[in-house]
């Protein structure tokens, strides 16, 4: 099968034939059609998520149709089309396996309606945007800061926590400051051109409840003691959280986040996700797709923060 893998760490990659996976007991052989673009890709071909075996096949978000099932596989037919997390064996390749009951690497079919594109941007960011909130658990009315707010994080946690009634606050870039209220901001944040803190400080003296930082890294990510209330949370998606004790003594409940050890990453929560977009709560679009030799050049793009959020792979010829 053709793959886009690495053979050590902080290389582009390159597009080779590498041998078929072969599933094993409870696992699904999968001919992938659309991998979805997360920074976490750049970050395991940087070796910033511990050991792997070369060569490496990137990526982790996938959609595709079952070719094979192992043995002791009862829930999934051969055929039907699935999405998901295939951390494992990678989605950077026309074929990958997944495990069928593993909820760091959650999987879930794909019901009709649904694009292959659509639900290959869904498992990380959307999973990461449902255990974030939940993390939080911003009551109805209170104001809940999302830094990093039109990524592909952010900007499926902003129309979540907008149709709970949660007064959302969002940063963007300039000129992306429509499209993040048409999500359902409630106040935007240009952040080349304003200062983040100041800016929530003057419009809300007396502190927000919550804060879902994407961006901050552990210095940066203390001055949100100035804006968090007493008795709010702040949650960091990027590990940033290197001191909670600090900010437990100014009253802030500050943790990091781990996307695949939280009670969201399972099938449930993709099926969540899938009837977010179904109610049309949840609108996902697909801003741009690459066929899978350009994976180093996305990859790259991503990293150097020229683009971010909802872009694609196509795999599969026509996908
Ligand atoms: N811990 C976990 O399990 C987990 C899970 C998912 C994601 N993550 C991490 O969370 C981060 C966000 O993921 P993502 O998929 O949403 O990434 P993404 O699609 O690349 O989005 C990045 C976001 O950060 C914003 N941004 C960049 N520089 C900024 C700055 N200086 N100030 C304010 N905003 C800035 C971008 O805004 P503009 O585009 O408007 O510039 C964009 O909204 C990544 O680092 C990812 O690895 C962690």
């Amino acid at each position: 099968m053709k793959a886009f893998a690495i053979d050590r760490f902080g290389e582009d990659g390159s597009l080779r034939e590498l041998p078929d996976p072969v599933a094993g007991p409870g696992e699904l052989l999968v001919r992938v059609t659309v991998a979805g673009v997360n920074p976490v890709d750049w970050k395991i071909r940087d070796g910033a998520h511990g050991p792997r075996p070369f060569p490496l096949i990137l990526g982790v978000d996938f959609a595709g149709v079952i070719e094979a099932a192992g043995s002791g596989v009862a829930d999934f037919r051969v055929g039907e089309r699935i999405f998901g997390a295939a951390r494992a064996h990678g989605s950077y390749a026309e074929r990958t396996v997944v495990p069928t009951s593993s909820n760091e690497a959650p999987i879930a079919k794909i019901p009709a309606g649904l694009s292959d594109a659509v639900a290959a941007l869904l498992p990380i960011a959307g999973l990461t945007a449902l255990a974030t909130l939940a993390r939080l658990d911003v009551p109805r009315g209170e104001s809940l800061l999302i830094y990093g707010a039109t990524g592909g994080v952010g900007a499926i946690a902003v129309q979540i926590a907008h149709a709970r009634g949660i007064h959302v606050i969002g940063t963007a870039r300039s000129g992306k400051e429509d499209a993040l209220r048409a999500l359902g901001a409630d106040e935007v944040i240009v952040y080349d051109r304003n200062d983040v803190i100041d800016g929530v400080k003057a419009a809300h003296p007396d502190g927000i409840t919550g804060v879902i930082d994407l961006v901050n890294d552990g210095v940066a990510i203390k001055r949100l003691a100035e804006i968090v209330r007493n008795g709010g949370r702040v949650v960091s998606a990027i590990r940033s959280i290197d001191d909670a004790a600090w900010f437990g003594e100014r009253g802030i409940t500050a943790t990091n986040l781990a996307m695949g050890q939280t009670p969201q990453s399972s099938r449930a929560g993709l099926e969540e996700l899938v009837a977010l977009i179904e109610a049309g709560t949840v609108v996902v679009d697909v801003k741009a797709a690459y066929p899978l030799a350009e994976a180093g050049a996305v990859l790259a793009a991503l990293k150097s923060g020229k683009t971010s959020g909802n872009i694609v792979l196509n795999v599969a010829p026509g996908a």
